[in-house]
């Protein structure tokens, strides 16, 4: 299936609700549909739309997957309770864990969450709750970047040939797989989510584990994830598009109260961008960079070497993996 793109400029977000509200109310009928909101703008957003056009009929549920950055689960149950949806939490994470257990390479770790996604959970969840349909929010980057052969998206499935029907017993309708992120954004505002959400900067599906190198383990994962806490507190109003902490799978010396400390080394990267395509380092001050390393090395426990990103996408890409 050939995707058009709808640009930012092409965009009416009004028509665009009511038209994807109606396609989506067409193909499901009297039936049910299941989605999983993972915090990101374009999964917050698909799930107003899915609730505007099913209401009950769209079960939404958070798949905590371990490798969520910190407090997620319950901060977004809380927003999505605010706005009137209803999610019910399921507890995946030994599942997750185990599937990415000894993987080092990258897109063996990204087809492991694929997987686990999509086969073992959503199979599940599908066949209890009698759903036919998975709402998800694909977008046209996404699909751009896994059919160039660059990444393998967790989410990209029928663009590369995966009949979901034969392999997982549902079908996908992902409203928008036209839309860019700036697009994203301009239907997340009309749907009424609060700015907080959707100018939120992106997260990716496959989480943390995109900033884990080598083998993924919950102890990896926590040491990435108090980084990624302190880089986005810090650069909050950097104006950045994108803001995030790597763990290196090498550790090196270092000095902690005049002994020799063998630690963990965090990358920091800052992206300007504007579509995720092509990007560049922000140029932040020494100041925020000295601030950034001091608060790593001293609240997260073992990391002794913090260093900034200065190449451009590409040849570098935003995340790690
Ligand atoms: P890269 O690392 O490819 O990232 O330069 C481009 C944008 O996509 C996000 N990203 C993902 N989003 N599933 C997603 O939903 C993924 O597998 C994935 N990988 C990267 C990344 O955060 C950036 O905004």
């Amino acid at each position: 299936m050939k995707v058009e793109e709808i640009t930012f400029e092409m965009l009416d977000a009004e028509k665009f609700i009511e038209e994807q509200c109606e396609e989506i109310s067409r193909l499901v009928g009297d039936g049910f549909a299941v989605n999983a909101l993972s915090g990101g703008v374009d999964s917050s957003v698909v799930t107003m739309l899915g609730h505007k056009a099913l209401g009950n009929r769209l079960k939404t549920y958070f798949i905590d997957n371990g490798i969520m950055r910190k407090n997620e689960p319950e901060q977004v149950g809380s927003l999505f309770k605010t706005l009137g949806v209803s999610i019910e939490i399921i507890d995946a994470r030994e599942q997750f864990f185990s599937a990415l257990k000894g993987l080092t390479d990258p897109e063996e770790k990204r087809e492991a969450i694929t997987q686990t996604f999509y086969r073992d959970l959503f199979g599940d969840l599908v066949k209890k709750s009698g759903a036919t349909y998975l709402l998800q929010g694909t977008i046209f980057t996404d699909v751009e970047e896994t059919v160039a052969g660059i990444k393998r998206q967790h989410n990209i499935l029928t663009q590369l040939g995966i009949d979901t029907q034969e392999q997982f017993g549902y079908t996908l309708i992902e409203p928008l797989i036209s839309l860019r992120k700036t697009g994203v954004r301009k239907v997340g505002e009309a749907l009424g989510l609060p700015e907080s959400m959707y100018n939120r900067p992106p997260f990716p599906g496959p989480a943390l584990a995109t900033r884990v190198i080598g083998e993924v383990t919950p102890e990896k994962i926590e040491l990435v994830r108090e980084a990624t806490a302190i880089v986005e507190e810090e650069l909050a109003k950097s104006g950045a598009f994108q803001y995030l902490a790597i763990l290196h799978e090498d550790k090196v010396t270092g000095i902690r109260s005049g002994k020799r400390d063998y630690g963990h080394q965090i990358e920091v990267r800052c992206w300007d961008s504007t579509n995720a395509q092509v990007a560049t380092p922000t140029e932040l001050s020494f100041d925020v960079l000295h601030r950034l390393a001091t608060r790593i090395t001293t609240e997260v426990p073992g990391v002794v070497s913090v260093t900034y990103n200065i190449a451009s996408k590409p040849t570098s890409t935003i995340e790690a993996l």
